[in-house]
């Protein structure tokens, strides 16, 4: 089955198209950063406005990178929820419309629940072995950290989640706060190579209790005090110390409760996915903490961790094949807790 994958739920306009559920055979982003950087976050209204005047361009561009036309598309995915209502109508009618005037069968994907089947994903001609279930994801984005105990394609638990700002969210803050920009992440990333992680001793949120839950608003206020304490803007050097102190506080978190989870869940498979996924000091962590427990790692390439529509497809096959699908009345549900 050829499947359309449509993504519009924040920042990024997406389409992918995706074969069977895993061979991609395009998958085209559209990103908004530079409409929003001089704002340091996400302008909603914005947003929305991006997606109409990119939504038909982005689909034939995915069209045409898979030589593809749209006679050859058996089947539509779009993300449902969570996110922006506005950015998320913007997807929604347009493969409402188009599932129409196609007549193609339709279906509404969690966004947060697509994020970890990014890493069923393969390239053509590509041989790669996919997670098997039941397996624990780690969903780390800019929108959620959430850890995610899977069972089937349709049935999941949520085992721990953040009670706070999510990890992106931290980056992005504490990049703000380290006047490195809008998104900060991959900018902490690359400057953390530089630096000393162990130079500031930053709190671990939440590690001392139990529990598979994350906070991360403690430490970013933790970095801004640090800050505040210099007196005056970090010198260089300090600067990078401060990111990869600040970086190995996330990771340290991240990493100790995905394993957790994966112990008390009893699974051998672990899936890391979601914006910060592509951190590299945080793929490395992961790959070393695996090991040594004996879990099997997936974690996407870094271009299927941050949103895309080719997660979308791959979750909406599964669910098309369930027997799942969606009619013109299908509608935008911007939070979790709606589904
Ligand atoms: O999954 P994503 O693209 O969008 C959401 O669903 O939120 O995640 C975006 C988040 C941003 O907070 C961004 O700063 C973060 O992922 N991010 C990174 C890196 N690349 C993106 N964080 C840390 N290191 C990176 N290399
Ligand atoms: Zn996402």
């Amino acid at each position: 089955m050829i499947v359309l994958g449509i993504e519009s739920s924040c920042d990024d306009t997406a389409a992918a198209i995706v074969e069977n559920g895993r061979i991609v055979l395009s998958s085209v982003v559209s990103s908004q950063d530079k409409i929003h950087a001089r704002y340091g976050g996400v302008v909603p209204e914005l947003a929305s406005r991006s997606h109409i005047e990119a939504i038909v361009p982005v689909v034939d561009e995915a069209l045409v990178r898979a030589g593809l036309t749209l006679k050859d598309i058996q089947a539509i995915a779009v993300t449902q929820g969570p996110g922006l209502v506005g950015c998320l109508l913007i997807g929604l009618s347009f493969a409402k419309s188009l599932a129409y005037v196609r007549g193609l069968p339709l279906v509404g994907v969690n966004h947060i629940e697509s994020h970890p089947y990014a890493a069923f994903l393969a390239e053509k001609g590509e041989d790669k072995e996919a997670p098997s279930f039941p397996f624990v994801a780690l969903i780390v984005s800019g929108g959620h950290t959430t850890l995610l105990y899977l069972e089937d394609y349709t049935k999941y638990r949520i085992l721990g989640q953040t009670l706070d700002d999510s990890a992106g969210e931290a980056f992005d803050k504490v990049a703000k706060l380290l006047g490195l920009g809008y998104p900060g992440g991959a900018a902490i990333d690359r400057l953390a190579r530089q630096g000393d992680a162990r130079s500031v001793a930053f709190p671990r949120p939440l590690l001392g209790k139990g529990n598979l839950d994350f906070s991360f608003s403690g430490l970013k206020t933790a970095v801004l005090t640090h800050v505040k304490a210099l007196g005056g803007p970090p010198a260089e050097a300090h600067l990078k110390d401060i990111a990869a102190s600040f970086q190995e506080a996330v990771i340290d978190a991240l990493v100790t409760k995905g394993l957790w989870a994966a112990r008390e869940a009893g699974v051998k498979n672990l899936v890391v996915a979601g914006g910060v996924a592509s951190n590299s000091r945080f793929r490395a962590a992961l790959a070393e903490a695996a090991e040594t427990e004996g879990l099997k790692l997936f974690i996407p390439p870094p271009k299927y961790c941050t949103d895309n529509a080719a997660m979308v497809a791959a979750l909406g096959t599964r669910l098309l094949e369930k027997g799942f699908s969606a009619g013109p009345d299908l509608n935008a549900l911007p939070t979790w807790e709606g589904f």
